[in-house]
């Protein structure tokens, strides 16, 4: 994997890069629509490259640990392969899932043991173990195992956890250098800076890992309940000090003002299930704003889904025929409403990095925000 940084910003840290991969190049700063157990639910793999341009996807080891299992991915050739997605995946470790997820999470220097969710099971992931289920799954970039605390704990508990997080992070980079692809396809491993809302400890967590060397670095343990003035601030605390050289990961972040908001900080890459998660319950990002699809004054508006966007499913289908898909249960509502909401979240992040190349980035944005957040 090779990180290029073409633009920076004048006016903000913005960036403008692309992360090269055996599967595809990813064009930053980029949103990873969320497919967790090998599906971005109700959006087939062609719709998201062919429609939408979404670059890269998301994964997540824990889910597809359990089901379908690494034997059947294995013998599927990795999950590009299981799920006909030829482009660049990334997966999460499973420490998150597992604590928000898993019950009985027991954590310990090995690991963390706990009970899975489908039917209670026990299971002990460990650094080295979820090296070895992403490199089953054949994911382009492994995430390390992490543990990521809740907002409110305290400093001397971010700061304990935050080192045994270090620990397993060098025991993930050995396991990693120790053993090879399955599918010829080169993979790359990240770090994840943890630290809760406490500036001491996210620079020790970032100083740490960046002396360990990895060629990409997430930040973590944010959106889990902190306020948005806390998130932005952690960012400001943990990007300068990471390498300029190397693409910088948001974890489970967020709505579209927290992405620009974020791309102003220096962060390249996003993941969240607001998009899709949100569509099925009829919530809509548009270029002219959020609505709720279900209201009654869509019943009658025939105009598209959202002209601002170029693709078949904003221009050609409407919102009172969307509203009627929505109410009346169909399956269809829940497609259509999910690559519209991808679509918008692709389009804010393409229209960022145009903005930073000609160096409008900043007041782009904020003209951009009032329109994009007003409810109607
Ligand atoms: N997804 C959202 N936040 C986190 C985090 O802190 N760690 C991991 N592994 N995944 C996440």
């Amino acid at each position: 994997m090779q990180f290029h940084l073409d633009y920076t910003d004048a006016a903000t840290d913005a960036r403008v890069g692309r992360i090269v991969t055996d599967h595809g190049v990813i064009e930053t700063p980029t949103f990873m629509p969320v497919g967790t157990l090998g599906s971005v639910k109700a959006v087939e793999p062609r719709e998201l490259s062919r429609d939408i341009d979404a670059d890269i996807i998301l994964g997540n080891t824990y889910h597809l640990f359990l089901r379908p299992g690494t034997d059947v991915l294995e013998t599927a050739g990795g999950l590009h392969q299981f799920m006909n997605w030829d482009g660049p995946i990334l997966t999460d470790s499973g420490g998150f899932q597992v604590f928000s997820l898993g019950h009985r999470a027991t954590l310990s220097e090995e690991g963390v043991e706990f009970q899975n969710h489908i039917d209670g099971d026990k299971h002990l992931f460990t650094p080295e173990t979820v090296i070895d289920i992403q490199r089953s799954i054949g994911s382009d970039i492994m995430m390390v195992l992490d543990e990521c605390p809740a907002a409110d704990v305290t400093k001397q508990y971010a700061r304990t956890s935050n080192e045994l997080t270090l620990r397993w992070a060098e025991r993930c980079k050995k396991h990693f250098d120790a053993t090879d692809p399955l599918y010829g396809h080169e993979q790359a491993l990240f770090a994840i800076v943890q630290g809760v809302v406490y500036p001491e400890v996210r620079r020790e967590s970032a100083r740490a890992l960046v002396d360990m060397d990895f060629p990409g670095y997430a930040i973590g343990g944010l959106s889990v309940g902190e306020t948005h003035e806390e998130m932005y601030d952690m960012v400001e605390v943990v990007a300068p000090l990471l390498p300029t050289d190397k693409p910088r990961y948001l974890m489970g972040v967020g709505t579209p003002e927290n992405l620009l908001e974020n791309v102003a900080r220096g962060i390249d890459t996003f993941d969240c299930v607001m998009p899709t998660r949100n569509a099925r319950n009829g919530t809509i990002f548009t270029t002219q704003g959020r609505i709720n699809i279900k209201n009654a004054q869509f019943t009658q508006d025939h105009t598209p889904i959202d002209p601002g966007l170029e693709n078949p499913v904003s221009q050609n289908f409407t919102k009172s025929y969307l509203r009627h898909l929505q109410k009346t249960g169909e399956i269809l509502g829940l497609q259509l409403a999910s690559i519209q909401n991808l679509a918008f979240y692709l389009w804010l992040m393409k229209t960022a990095r145009e903005k930073i190349a000609s160096g409008d980035f900043k007041s782009w944005k904020d003209d951009i925000i009032p329109q994009i957040t007003h409810r109607w």
